[in-house]
């Protein structure tokens, strides 16, 4: 990667600077947009620039923008920074380091959908990055971008930083909604969606950090640029966040479409002294598995890719398993991850993932383990399959089917 993206803060020393960003071309497409483009031109170009969200779904994003009614206000845009699975740090490097454009790009959203008041969420954990945060909003005011008519041109925008309390459930969408609006952090029914019924029940745009932090490139340098970026139907670059049994695990900025080959093995280094790598979870604690071997390893890392390995792209999260790992301790860890985070609000995910956890700690124990139990994980997993209210419950079921259908040796030992 010759010139970063989002990671500029890595060759630009002290960019969470207003002056330093500025000098950097810093808010050069936020004027642009607002003293030169109607919020439709807006919209337009990020759908020809065929931008996704980068939060797991890889939704198009103008096409997410497009769905607000014009006829219902005021709309809302809520950036969404829980940031919360298991072995996703890139929106973390980003908030603490590139804080500025992140925020210009929540400020260029806020514009396409002609928002006044939008809001940033951040997990608890994330308290100084909130603080660090709140710092900027106030510089950006003294500079005269955010507040009442900025640059003249009669569009007033504010932002408000919201805390929640590190629920992973309060990444999801409309549970993140009812973290704002004060309530108990669970998903919502749907419909109605949040575009029409989002936050205070009004049109809201819910849009990842990365997500966001792509706006100001593609409004600066224009959608053909992002489009000669990636592979045609998944465009641009992706935050790989690298973890495992790698030895160079880190956020790798990457065109989408570059191979597990090159993460795994060309930038981090491959596997450790003396192992051999077993499998990937490319999205997460939550995606399914994928044996290791040639094919896998070149197959091109975007959304159309991986899901037609049968796994899922995600937030791009790849964790690395070598033959060390135990599954079955990989299982009991990730479903006992589920079953804390799980809300408790539909029953498939508040029991489903508490038998898991019953049967998982049973396999992980030695002399524990009963005839049958093995089968049994892999009927409670498939009857919560297509049944919970929200993903998480989806989530939770992913490792274990495919952990469990790919390595089934490691289980009749039990
Ligand atoms: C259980 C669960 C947790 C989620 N956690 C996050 C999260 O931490 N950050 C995030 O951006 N999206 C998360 N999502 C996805 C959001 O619901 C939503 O799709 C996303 O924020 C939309 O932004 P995007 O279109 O820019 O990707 C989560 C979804 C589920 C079901």
């Amino acid at each position: 990667m010759s010139e970063y993206v989002l990671l500029r803060h890595r060759q630009i020393p002290n960019l969470n600077r207003l002056e330093v960003y500025q000098a950097n071309g810093g808010f050069g497409a936020f004027r642009k947009v607002l003293t030169e483009m109607q919020p439709a031109d807006v919209l337009n170009e990020v759908k020809t620039s065929g931008l996704r969200g980068r939060g797991g779904a890889g939704f198009p994003t103008g096409m997410k923008w497009s769905f607000l009614p014009n006829t219902l206000w005021p709309h809302y845009v809520v950036a969404n920074g829980d940031e919360s699975e298991p072995g996703t740090f890139k929106d973390r490097e980003i908030l603490e380091n590139n804080p500025f454009q992140f925020l210009e790009g929540l400020m260029i959203a806020s514009y396409a959908v002609q928002a006044n008041l939008s809001f940033v969420y951040l997990r608890g954990e994330f308290w100084q990055i909130g603080k660090q945060l709140e710092r900027c909003i106030a510089t950006l005011e003294r500079a005269g971008l955010l507040g009442e008519n900025i640059l003249g041109t009669g569009y007033s925008l504010r932002l408000v930083v919201h805390m929640g309390a590190g629920a992973y459930i309060c990444g999801e969408e409309t549970a993140l909604l009812e973290s704002i609006e004060g309530k108990l952090g669970q998903p919502r029914l749907r419909p109605p969606f949040p575009a029409v019924a989002g936050l205070y029940n009004r049109p809201t745009v819910i849009n990842n950090v990365e997500t966001l932090t792509n706006l100001p490139p593609i409004l600066a340098n224009g959608a053909g640029w992002y489009r000669s970026l990636g592979t045609e139907k998944s465009p641009g670059v992706k935050i790989f966040s690298l973890s495992g049994c790698v030895r160079r695990p880190g956020n790798y900025e990457l065109p989408l479409g570059s191979t597990f080959r090159h993460l795994i093995e060309e930038l981090g280094g491959g596997a450790l002294e003396g192992r051999r790598l077993k499998a990937i979870m490319p999205a997460g604690a939550s995606s399914s598995l994928l044996r290791v071997d040639d094919r896998v390893l070149d197959t091109p890392m975007d959304y159309e890719s991986v899901a037609a390995l049968g796994s899922q792209l995600g937030s791009a999260s790849v964790i690395v398993l070598d033959d060390s790992v135990d599954l079955k301790w990989l299982l009991n860890k990730t479903v006992h991850f589920f079953k804390h985070e799980s809300c408790g609000k539909c029953t498939p995910c508040r029991e489903g993932t508490y038998w898991m956890s019953h049967l998982t700690e049973r396999l992980v124990l030695p002399g524990k383990a009963q005839a049958g139990d093995a089968e049994l994980l892999l009927a409670v997993a498939r009857q919560m399959q297509g049944k919970c209210l929200c993903a998480l419950g989806e989530f939770s079921t992913m490792a274990v089917t495919t952990a469990m259908q790919l390595f089934p040796e490691e289980f009749a030992e039990r």
